[in-house]
């Protein structure tokens, strides 16, 4: 089970939250794994905790000579690429009346621009190689709405349609696609969250955990990275195309389709 023995995984915004985890957890299952992100110092650490199968790299996902440079040192080092996990994220919240334009596309491009590039660099090594698999990280906002999120929202769902498509394209070459969705899990973006949501709708940090991020869970419990982790190792290591195309929501029951 969950074997990634001799496969590469790059996972984008690694040096930390829930890339961090889930590049553990496939170099536990065996994978060579290359940790990509904007913050080198938290990649290089990250990777000497993992050893001698992780390696670092410094990464923009929004820019594609970085991408494209990153991909081809990760193809250098371990030969080529099995899985991408297109996890680099950011958070910015406001009402869409007074968010501002240069955040709405700040947000659109590290989470569309950098699942995009991202997968452009990595597809033909997976052609090339006889197949792979995709993993993006979207979101219980990959299906649902909440207030102060409209970029965040949009861009999450708009990995649906990438990740289908490339189901579709990638299907006849062996090259699988997934979107994980998970509820609020505790890392720095939510945990920056908390205080801007609770000035911005008049309430109290108290009252943003319990009714605004776990309100609709079954167990009042944030999901954890290891919940995440778990997933994506399961998906990567999954044998057959059966899974493709579809998406992962691991909520704690809050989101269920
Ligand atoms: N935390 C949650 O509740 C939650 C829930 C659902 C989905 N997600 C998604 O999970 C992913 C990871 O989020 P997290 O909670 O671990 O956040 P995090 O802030 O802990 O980690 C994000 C990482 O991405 C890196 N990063 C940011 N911009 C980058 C860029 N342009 N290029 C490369 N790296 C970049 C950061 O340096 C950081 O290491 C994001 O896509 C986020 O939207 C998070």
């Amino acid at each position: 089970m969950n074997d990634l023995s001799g496969k590469t995984a790059l996972i984008t915004g690694a040096a930390g939250g829930i890339g961090l985890e889930i590049a553990k957890h496939m170099a536990v299952a065996g994978a060579n794994v290359a940790i990509a992100d904007l913050n080198l110092d938290g990649a290089q650490k990250a990777a000497q905790e993992i050893g001698d199968k992780a390696m670092a790299v410094a990464m923009d996902v929004t820019n594609e000579v970085q991408v494209n440079q990153g991909v081809a040192d990760v193809v250098a080092k371990f030969g080529t690429v099995d899985v991408l996990v297109s996890n680099a994220g950011i958070q910015i919240i406001s009402p869409i009346e007074s968010y501002a334009y240069s955040d709405w596309k700040k947000m659109l491009a590290i989470h569309l621009d950098g699942a995009f590039l991202t997968t452009k660099a990595c597809l033909p090594h997976m052609y090339a190689n006889g197949g792979g698999s995709v993993i993006y990280m979207g979101s219980a906002h990959s299906h649902e709405a909440s207030p102060l999120k409209s970029a965040y929202v949009t861009a999450k769902h708009g990995l649906l349609g990438l990740s289908r498509t490339l189901a579709k394209e990638g299907g006849k070459k062996n090259v699988r696609s997934y979107v994980v969705c998970p509820g609020f899990v505790k890392t720095p973006l939510v945990e920056k969250q908390i205080p801007e949501q609770a000035k911005e709708l008049g309430i109290s940090e108290e009252e943003v955990v319990s009714r605004v991020m776990l309100g609709n869970t079954v167990d009042g419990i944030f999901t954890t990275v290891d919940d995440v982790a778990r997933m994506c190792t399961y998906l990567a290591a999954f044998p057959t195309a059966a899974l493709t195309g579809q998406s992962f929501l691991l909520s704690h029951g809050w989101s269920m389709k």
